[in-house]
């Protein structure tokens, strides 16, 4: 276990069940630049919106706490699908710890159009989950939302393939029924999708507009560590260092490409 002298300076544990958290630690770094980061992805056991309940739960406890024994002062999970299966318990077992999860940004897609219809796309586990149905009926009388499970389609982004015609129709064939019935917004429900958002745009089309959590979530990240004052004193930029499951040098590179693309 790494030792910091000032907790402030500690890094901050990013963790998802891939490369797709990279969407959330590129927002993280952009409002918080001066904080140290260690972003564990575990593309080995991928995906993880395919698995059960308890594997997911087990897995997120397993890495976040890795995470902890290296010193990390707070952490994401950036990852949809392992906030609604470990999340809450997490809460009960570390209550000081300052945490932030994911879940699907409906309400900024409810709250930009009146009557909005609201297609949301997460992986299977993340849809059927309960913490899901709760955030939905939140927002029920105020749009029609439309849940899409996706399973296939983080994989492309695993496999760093983000534009190419395999994708686009794999992506064709999923939304074509939604957007045939005039959806105005999608909710990207899954730390992943972002990375394929401009190949979906010029699918669904300029008058859809796109969510993700990837900025909320950043935000919520800076006002605990205000709160629990830890925020990093360094002047200097923050440093980034990445750590996966799959231990080849081409996950680490796919890693530092996403965080650096420019989208
Ligand atoms: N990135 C993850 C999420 O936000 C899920 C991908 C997976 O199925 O492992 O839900």
């Amino acid at each position: 276990m790494e030792i910091w002298e000032n907790k402030k300076n500690a890094p901050i544990g990013v963790f998802d069940s891939g490369v797709g958290g990279i969407s959330v630690l590129r927002e993280l770094v952009k409002i918080l630049p001066n904080e140290d980061y260690i972003y564990f992805g575990d593309s080995k056991n991928a995906p993880y919106g395919l698995k059960t309940l308890e594997q997911v739960r087990e897995l997120t406890f397993l890495h976040v706490e890795e995470l902890l024994e290296q010193g990390a002062k707070s952490i994401v999970v950036a990852c949809n699908t392992a906030t609604s299966a470990a999340v809450r318990l997490m809460r009960e077992k570390y209550p000081h710890l300052p945490l932030v999860g994911l879940e699907p940004a409906l309400k900024p897609a409810v709250e930009f159009k009146e009557h909005a219809k609201v297609l949301v796309m997460a992986t299977p586990m993340t849809i059927s989950e309960e913490k899901f149905h709760r955030l939905m009926a939140r927002f029920e009388d105020q749009a029609t939302i439309l849940p899409l499970a996706c399973p296939g389609l983080m994989e492309f982004v695993e496999a760093g393939d983000l534009d190419s015609e395999k994708l686009r129709h794999f992506l064709r064939e999923l939304v074509a029924p939604y957007t045939d019935a005039g959806v105005d917004a999608i909710v990207l429900g899954c730390t992943h999708y972002p990375f394929i958002k401009r190949t979906l745009q010029q699918i669904v089309g300029e008058q859809v507009t796109i969510f993700d959590g990837g900025e909320g979530a950043a935000r919520q990240m800076r006002r605990l560590l205000e709160q629990a004052d830890l925020i990093n004193t360094q002047t200097n930029p923050g440093r980034v260092r990445f750590e996966n499951s799959l231990q080849d040098a081409s996950e680490l590179a796919l890693c530092r490409r996403l965080l650096e693309l420019e989208v």
